[in-house]
């Protein structure tokens, strides 16, 4: 094991050894039985001589804190006495935060799986193909780009660059040049390096509210200024906006938390409004590859003509959130600022995953994987909102959607006190969902449920509906 002891600027070197040695097990961090350096080899990494060491190895042998076996080498004894190993008191004032973090709490996100749970956003991971990631997983520690130990470009692996620019082509109309990709660790991070690419702090930006409140958080951290904007029936309300916001951030096909889609006037209405205001367009498609109709309305970056909008993706929902993998399609004026900020924040994603998802998208793993999820979430889609409306029709009324992985419900008259404890009752019977409210900003946020359908498997939606009813009869 490697020892440390510094000898910088001590006098007597012998005792300064063993007094360093003597403390290290004292204190634990080197425990009975442990082997400790040879006498030469830790006075050749000392630069003294092995006499030096020889006199401090002694002395801790005759005290009884080291012993030599012949052939084996010099070990702590096992009979030393150890203090318990306490972490040091730190001063609880020695060190302050910035004030900001006293306002946003960790996610509890990590909590338990519920038996029937309804929280969205959240993929169905018992069906992700786990073995053919795994095969691919294990063919791409191979690759080049991946063993070669020299870090990559921050941009990203070409090859998953010309992937996705191909497919968010084909699927979404969305018009990318590679050049313009660059792979992010989830759209999170994508919002991260668009703000540090485009942004002064202090300056102003817009997103719907209610709203996802990861960006909103981040946002703020980032030291911006933050407004919420009321969302209707087609979407983000545009003439609310604030002439001064430099950003605007939304979520136009699936509005995260209703689920209303944007309509295309509000969407040609936001566009103008951005040129007249020289702002920047955030487009967050997180989960629209799952779509239950049949013309999906065009992205706004595929409207935009002034190349205002910056689109992001992430395949959180499409594979797994905890690879962690998203990418964003900025405006080439914006592409070297935004790519910088990638190689600041985090340099580059991980080599593996980006070769692995290139590899699955290109041996045509991730459309067969995107047509079976279609299939199921179709499902679920259909079956939540049947029951809803058939079984919830006096105490929610559904909001129309059709994509993604969660519908929204808004409530007909229940309070925000019955909502809260609502959700709290179904907790207490294996049944998970969230509390709209908890989505907004404003203190007149709207009242009701959000019901992911993404985790739960199709055949315990009903029985988990049933137990929700129950709660709100009781
Ligand atoms: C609106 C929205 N954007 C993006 C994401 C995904 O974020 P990430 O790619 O950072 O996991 C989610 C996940 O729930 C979301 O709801």
């Amino acid at each position: 094991m490697e020892l440390q002891v510094n000898l910088v600027g001590k006098k007597n070197l012998s005792r300064e050894i063993y007094g360093q040695i003597r403390n290290a097990i004292g204190n634990g961090r080197l425990r009975p039985g442990d082997r400790v350096p040879a006498s030469r080899e830790l006075a050749q990494s000392l630069k003294v001589s092995r006499m030096t060491v020889t006199v401090a190895y002694e002395r801790l042998m005759g005290e009884g804190y080291l012993v030599s076996r012949i052939g084996a080498g010099t070990f702590v004894s096992t009979g030393v006495a150890v203090e318990s190993r306490k972490p040091r008191r730190q001063r609880v004032e020695s060190l302050r935060t910035r004030a900001v973090w006293d306002s946003i709490a960790l996610p509890n996100a990590f909590a338990e799986p519920a038996q029937f749970d309804f929280r969205s956003g959240l993929p169905d991971a018992t069906l992700f193909p786990h073995k053919v990631w795994r095969q691919l997983m294990a063919r791409n520690m191979r690759s080049e780009s991946v063993s070669s130990g020299v870090y990559g470009h921050p941009a990203g692996l070409t090859g998953l660059r010309e992937a996705i620019a191909q497919h968010i082509g084909v699927s979404r109309a969305v018009q990318a040049s590679p050049d313009d990709v660059t792979i992010t660790s989830g759209a999170q991070q994508a919002l991260d390096i668009v703000v540090r690419g485009l942004l002064e702090p202090r300056q102003e930006v817009a997103m719907e509210d209610p709203g996802y409140t990861p960006p909103r958080l981040l946002f703020k951290s980032l030291g911006m200024r933050v407004h919420g904007i009321t969302v209707d029936a087609e979407g983000m309300v545009v003439d609310a906006l604030p002439d001064n916001a430099r950003l605007v951030y939304v979520t136009p096909s699936h509005q995260y938390p209703l689920g209303i889609t944007m309509s295309l006037r509000r969407r040609l209405r936001l566009l103008e409004w951005a040129d007249r205001h020289n702002a920047a367009i955030i487009e967050d498609d997180y989960d629209s590859e799952f779509r239950f109709e049949e013309r999906p309305i065009e992205p706004l970056q595929t409207l935009d003509t002034s190349g205002r909008v910056i689109y992001v993706g992430s395949f959180s929902k499409t594979l797994l959130p905890t690879l962690r993998l998203g990418f964003v399609v900025t405006p080439n004026s914006c592409t070297p600022a935004v790519q910088k900020a990638k190689y600041v924040t985090d340099w580059h994603t991980s080599m593996l995953l980006q070769a692995t998802l290139t590899s699955f998208i290109n041996e045509g793993g991730f459309a067969r994987h995107l047509r079976k999820m279609n299939r199921v979430y179709r499902e679920r889609h259909e079956l939540v909102k049947h029951i809803l409306k058939k079984d919830f029709a006096e105490h929610l009324e559904v909001i129309p959607s059709v994509a993604g992985l969660h519908v929204a419900a808004v409530a007909r008259s229940a309070s925000s006190e019955k909502i809260s404890h609502l959700v709290r009752n179904g907790a207490d019977v294996g049944v998970a969902v969230q509390d709209l409210s908890k989505f907004s900003a404003s203190p007149a946020a709207r009242r009701g449920l959000i019901l992911g359908y993404g985790t739960i498997a199709t055949a315990h939606i009903r029985e988990g509906l049933n137990r929700l009813l129950r709660c709100f009869q009781r």
